[in-house]
């Protein structure tokens, strides 16, 4: 029991990051316990704008952590069931508002993509990246975060045909590393564009 306390005092000092807000964007639910087992569900749940770097320890010990089932790259390990309800339906060129909260900075690089979610690999290219000077501290705690780092418009891809027609095969990935701190953090917005 012991190893417990400086396990919880490390996680609190490096909790708090960031998510996307607008769209709905996956959250921790039955689902997501299914696949990849309580000891994650309960880090993310703690706090959902947490990195993914401390998970494959914790999933590694559990033995409801399904690999084939919740890949901790791909949006956390958070599945398509518990954001069911949530399946935005877009148009190709359609421009989409995307909302990003932004808890605690750590300067990096961040794109939001269309990711296939079988594959877990980039359709394309970005429709939006940065590549450096992301979630920047300094310009955090002066509040002047640019806007267009957490409040900007993608444009939805003419050429997806329909391999996004289906919920649950496409995800809008966010995702921020910050090279200072080594930690990434992703957040997965489910969508569809039918097929044309
Ligand atoms: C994260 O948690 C906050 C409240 O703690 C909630 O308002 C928000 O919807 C959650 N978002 C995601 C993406 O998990
Ligand atoms: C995003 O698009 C909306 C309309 O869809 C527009 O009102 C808004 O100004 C755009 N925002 C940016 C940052 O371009
Ligand atoms: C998108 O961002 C992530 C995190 O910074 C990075 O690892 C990845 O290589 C980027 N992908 C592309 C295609 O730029």
């Amino acid at each position: 029991m012991l190893s417990i306390v400086p396990l919880l005092a490390l996680a609190s000092t490096v909790a708090a990051h960031g998510y996307v807000s607008s769209p709905p964007a996956r959250e921790a639910g039955n689902a997501a316990v299914a696949a990849c087992g309580r000891s994650v569900v309960n880090d993310i749940k703690r706090d959902n704008t947490s990195h993914v770097e401390g998970l494959p320890e914790l999933a590694a010990k559990d033995s409801g952590y399904n690999a084939a089932l919740c890949n901790l790259w791909l949006c956390r390990g958070l599945q398509f069931a518990d954001n069911a309800a949530n399946v935005q339906k877009w148009t190709a060129g359609q421009s989409v508002n995307v909302k990003v909260r932004l808890t605690i900075p750590h300067t990096g690089n961040a794109n939001v993509s269309v990711v296939d979610t079988k594959t877990n690999k980039i359709i394309g290219k970005p429709l939006v990246s940065w590549d450096k000077g992301y979630a920047d501290e300094k310009a955090f705690y002066a509040k002047t975060t640019p806007k267009d780092q957490i409040d900007f418009n993608v444009t939805i891809p003419s050429d997806l045909g329909s391999q996004c027609a289906s919920a649950g095969a496409c995800v809008l990935q966010w995702w921020w590393y910050g090279t200072g701190a080594k930690q990434s953090y992703e957040s997965c917005v489910d969508f569809t564009v039918a097929a044309p």
